[in-house]
């Protein structure tokens, strides 16, 4: 009754901020994501009979109570669909800052959700772990499939889950994961998208996300990158816009933040394609094609204010691995 799970965390291309159902999260609008391949996490969950509580431990970090009770409502709904009570231990280990905007919570999620279907030995296809994991973290269902991946928004539990659009050896493309601050962040996405509906830039941001997920296949379609880069970068401003203008107003950048995205326009006018994506957090995801790679990291040494650096590739989606964490 033991399995472990590697998952990856992903970057969205196009973004998801605002539910039509906070307890079933539903998104208000659909997204496109890649998933990363050193930015992940392992998760290994036990269940015992001899249990009495289920125990939850994150390795180089700490878990709040929210957060245990969080992880204890997901192992909840893993063990009512297999019909299951027994308590479990879940030990828990990332390879990048959890909470600082670099969707911890969506490879913990997707790792947990199939870690635990496994250590039951319960059989659930892929669409399904997609919805398990999206109830416990929305953007977690984009981890599970591979490579670039499609989360339809639906207007049902059932209908709102992830798929893989191509897979991981599709497009040699790379995310720089820029960390300028590891703290965790003071607003959590769920807490931020409570009050989305506060700003008045929501409606027009969600009648453009159709035509920008129409341009963002197009772009994977074509594998035209400047076309990718447009509109990744275009939706990441747009949702900052929404997040900075609601009641309260949610700021997550900080100086080298701005510095970076100032940096990435000037890098792009000296002949580097490269762009910037960010997410509810400070750190910036540069992304470039892998010939780009070690022109974008030789640029970086310039720039003040960076903690460290993740280079991703594309990754294979979440998936279960022998070597357990305890
Ligand atoms: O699934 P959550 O609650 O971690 O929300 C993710 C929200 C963003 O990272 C800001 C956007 C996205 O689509 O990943």
């Amino acid at each position: 009754m033991k399995a472990t799970a590697l998952a990856p965390a992903n970057i969205a291309f196009i973004k998801y901020w605002g539910k039509s159902d906070d307890e079933l999260r539903l998104p208000m609008n659909p997204s496109i994501s890649m998933n990363l391949d050193s930015a992940y996490t392992r998760t290994t969950v036990e269940f015992s009979t001899t249990r009495d509580e289920d125990e939850v431990t994150l390795l180089d970090g700490t878990f709040s109570e929210q957060e245990v009770s969080r992880v204890t409502q997901g192992l909840d709904r893993i063990r009512q669909k297999a019909g299951r009570t027994e308590k479990a231990r879940v030990v828990t280990k990332n390879t990048f800052p959890k909470g600082a905007g670099s969707a911890a919570s969506a490879s913990g999620f997707a790792a947990l959700t199939i870690a635990g279907f496994a250590a039951l030995e319960f059989p659930v296809d892929e669409k399904e772990l997609t919805i398990f994991a999206r109830l416990g973290s929305g953007s977690a269902c984009r981890s599970i499939p591979d490579g670039f991946v499609e989360w339809k928004e639906g207007n049902t539990s059932d209908e709102s889950y992830a798929v893989s659009l191509y897979p991981s050896s599709y497009w040699d493309l790379r995310d720089i994961l820029v960390i300028v601050d590891s703290r965790m962040k003071k607003v959590s996405t769920t807490e931020g998208m409570e009050t989305v509906r506060t700003s008045p830039f929501l409606t027009e941001r969600l009648s453009a996300i159709a035509d920008r997920m129409i341009r963002c296949k197009e772009a994977l379609r074509e594998k035209n990158f400047t076309k990718l880069g447009e509109v990744v970068e275009e939706d990441c401003l747009d949702m900052h816009h929404v997040m900075q203008t609601q009641i309260p107003p949610l700021r997550y950048w900080n100086d080298a933040t701005r510095r970076i995205m100032e940096a990435t326009k000037n890098w792009r006018a000296q002949g580097i394609p490269v762009y910037f994506t960010i997410d509810a957090g400070p750190n910036v995801h540069l992304f470039c094609e892998a010939k780009y790679e070690k022109e974008v990291l030789d640029a970086l040494v310039s720039i003040k204010g960076i903690e460290s650096i993740i280079v991703n590739k594309p990754s294979r989606g979440a998936h279960l691995i022998a070597d357990h964490l305890f």
